[in-house]
């Protein structure tokens, strides 16, 4: 078991399968030429099932691949079919915009379920948002994901003064399709020009949506990352994931992976610990992966708290940017 200071017990590896991503969100990879990390630095197929095993032999139950964009790693079926030989339940964040290429290895491989990033529901402002025009690929690719049965999450990065108008129209978006709509507080890394200024909490979600609806809470499952709710009639639900108003740290069991194979214990973990180098050394990887969780901070990399969001310069902040994170 890989188990923390504070006694939890960690299960759930995030996997960044690169930093290369198609679109070019703002909040995620500010400039239009990102230094994306050069090849020979990513870990290999066999080098990432390798990894896993050693977390699968520990406990980890699932594994979620992410980016960057993880679809667009040139090699994704190679690595989707090695890690699906392994007792871990597999999952993916997308932005969906190369699913049709990829959905039925997907569905081959086991994979039941899909977080899919779409931030507005106006093919203009996904333009001015992701910089590059794939709004209807995307919706095309949605619909997909729901006619070949993937339960299917749409994370909606909520940014003041940009796209929370348009909360109502997500929630519309739920009253016929069985979706889960996530709405996520805006969180600050390198370069993503974050302020707290912009962020949306998820007390003003509930206001604006109760201005509409009449809303049931469900209950949270363990480890979650959202809160979720549900309106009377609805096919689908909502939730919010509320990283800087109301963290939701105590019940953490994530540790993450960067595509060049650094270990970090939190989202916003300053030390990484160079798991990919140690492998190609020939080095054991337990030790490492031991001293790494103890060295998780209580809650949110020890680096700010949540009730002072509003006042925290996001810039001060010791991370990476998003797109190499992945989540
Ligand atoms: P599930 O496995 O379905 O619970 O997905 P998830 O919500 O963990 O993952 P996803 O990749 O869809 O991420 C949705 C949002 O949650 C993104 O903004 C992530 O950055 C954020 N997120 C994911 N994991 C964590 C976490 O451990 N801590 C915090 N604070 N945010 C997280
Ligand atoms: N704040 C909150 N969520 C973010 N994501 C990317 N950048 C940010 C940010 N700055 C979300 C994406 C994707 C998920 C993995 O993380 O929308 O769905
Ligand atoms: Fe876990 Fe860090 Fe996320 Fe908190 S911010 S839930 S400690 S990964």
């Amino acid at each position: 078991m890989i188990t923390d200071s504070y006694n939890r017990v960690h299960d759930y590896l995030r996997i960044s399968l690169t930093d290369l991503c198609n679109l070019r969100c703002s909040y995620c990879m500010p400039e239009e030429d990102y230094p994306f990390m050069p090849a020979a630095q990513l870990m290999q197929p066999a080098e990432i099932a390798e990894i896993v095993k050693i977390f699968a032999a520990e406990g980890v139950t699932k594994v979620r691949l992410t980016g960057g964009e993880p679809l667009a790693r040139k090699d994704f079926d190679d690595i989707l079919f090695r890690l699906q030989q392994l007792p871990v339940k597999l999952t993916l964040t997308t932005n969906a915009t190369l699913l049709h290429r990829h959905i039925d290895q997907l569905l081959e491989a086991g994979v039941s379920s899909l977080n899919i990033s779409l931030d507005t529901l106006q093919a203009p402002r996904f333009f001015s948002l992701t910089r590059r025009d794939r709004f209807f690929q995307t919706r095309e690719n949605i619909q997909l994901a729901l006619q070949k049965g993937l339960q299917t999450k749409i994370n909606m990065v909520v940014m003041k003064g940009v796209n929370e108008a348009e909360i109502p129209d997500f929630i519309e978006w739920t009253r016929h399709s069985p979706i889960e709509v996530r709405f996520i507080e805006f969180m600050p890394f390198a370069g993503n020009h974050w302020s707290g200024t912009q962020v949306f909490s998820k007390q003003e979600i509930l206001e604006l949506v109760q201005q509409h609806y009449s809303i049931t809470p469900l209950p949270v499952p363990p480890h979650s990352t959202s809160t979720p709710y549900q309106i009377p009639g609805f096919q689908g639900s909502f939730a919010i994931i509320s990283t800087m108003s109301t963290p939701f740290c105590a019940g953490c069991n994530r540790m993450r992976l960067t595509a060049d194979g650094k270990m970090k214990n939190c989202l916003f973990s300053k030390e990484e610990t160079n798991l990919l180098q140690a492998l190609r050394e020939g080095k054991p990887l337990l030790p490492l992966i031991q001293t790494n969780i103890l060295g998780k901070a209580e809650k949110l990399g020890g680096q700010f708290s949540g009730q002072a969001y509003k006042h925290l310069e996001g810039d001060k902040l010791v991370n990476r940017s998003m797109i190499s994170i992945g989540g």
